[in-house]
């Protein structure tokens, strides 16, 4: 008999197939009724799978009395109800280190973007307004100084890129890291104060909840730009957008934001900002690698063999 299993929301091609091959696929996000769907199914179900959106709240845990295992693909897991989990043994696994290029490519990508206003340069151009004139000198990143807030494993590939910018790296996080050759900031304000791009990248967690506030904002200042990559929550939004629109923060590139797809219409209409769609991690390679790991967590699980990138 194969092991039941729910499948949060919709996956990658070869992960379903391979997950419809191994188990019993309960198709979730695709029920009429979800609440009956876990009262049929979900005495049986004994692994979630699911993605760091989506991830898997108390409420489903808790309509899943036989579950063991979830496996989510992404390496933030701030959806997964871990503290659930723990109260009852259920494994969590991620998907770490494997989208660590991209996304740290995608970083410098938003970095230059916004340093030297790449979109906007491009409908100047399709708008045919290089016919009335070039585009303004802008800014670059060579010889600015950037403080990567948190230097975990992507953090630390970010800072790698930046220096082969020619910038200089400084990095705010829960300790001093003593063997990276950055500088060590215990408080973020003064590191924002001190630098010219703050690059978001720490995780989203009850502890790093709006820890960019409006004092860390106003500390980066008309000059500075900042950038998220990791999780809208840890930015005040509503702050970032006044100070935005009345140049108190330089710029902004940002990647996600706190109620995602839903994006603070007023920000379409700023030029010192370059937005896009959660897609740090969005490459074949990378998130064929993503899915894969999802795949091999769960058999690891089912055949007793250690997980491969556990959380919990
Ligand atoms: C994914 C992410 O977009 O890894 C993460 O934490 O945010 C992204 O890679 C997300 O998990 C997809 O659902």
């Amino acid at each position: 008999m194969k092991p039941e299993i729910l499948q949060i929301g919709p996956m990658m091609k070869h992960v379903e197939e391979a997950l419809q091959e191994a188990y019993r696929l309960h198709r979730y996000w695709e029920a009429e009724d979800r609440a009956s769907l876990l009262a049929t199914v979900g005495p049986q179900v004994r692994a979630v799978a699911t993605d760091g959106h989506s991830g898997c709240s108390r409420a489903i845990i808790e309509a899943l009395p036989k579950l063991e295992a979830i496996a989510s693909y992404g390496v933030g897991y701030d959806a997964v109800d871990v503290a659930a989990c723990k109260e009852r043994g259920i494994r969590v696994t991620n998907t770490p280190n494997v989208l660590n290029d991209a996304m740290a490519e995608l970083t410098l990508g938003l970095m230059i973007a916004l340093c030297r206003r790449i979109p906007q340069a491009d409908v100047h151009v399709r708008e045919g307004w290089w016919l009335e004139g070039g585009y303004p000198l802008m800014g670059e990143l060579t010889g600015a100084r950037v403080g990567i807030l948190g230097l975990g494993r992507i953090g630390k590939e970010v800072a790698r890129r930046c220096q082969a910018f020619k910038m200089r790296v400084a990095y705010h996080g829960r300790s001093q890291q003593p063997h990276e050759p950055y500088e060590y900031y215990g408080d973020l304000a003064l590191m924002a104060r001190d630098v010219d791009w703050l690059v978001v990248i720490a995780p989203g967690t009850a502890e790093t909840k709006g820890i960019v506030s409006r004092q860390v904002m106003e500390a980066l200042g008309p000059q500075g730009c900042l950038v998220n990559v990791s999780r809208g929550s840890l930015v005040d939004e509503a702050a970032m957008v006044e100070l935005l629109r009345s140049e108190a923060l330089g710029g902004a590139a940002l990647d996600v934001f706190a109620d995602e797809p839903r994006v603070p219409e007023v920000l379409f209409g700023l030029d010192n900002v370059v937005l896009s769609p959660h897609q740090g991690s969005a490459t074949h390679k990378t998130r064929t690698a993503m899915g894969d790991l999802v795949v091999q967590n769960l058999a690891a699980h089912f055949s007793g063999a250690p997980l491969l990138t556990p959380v919990v």
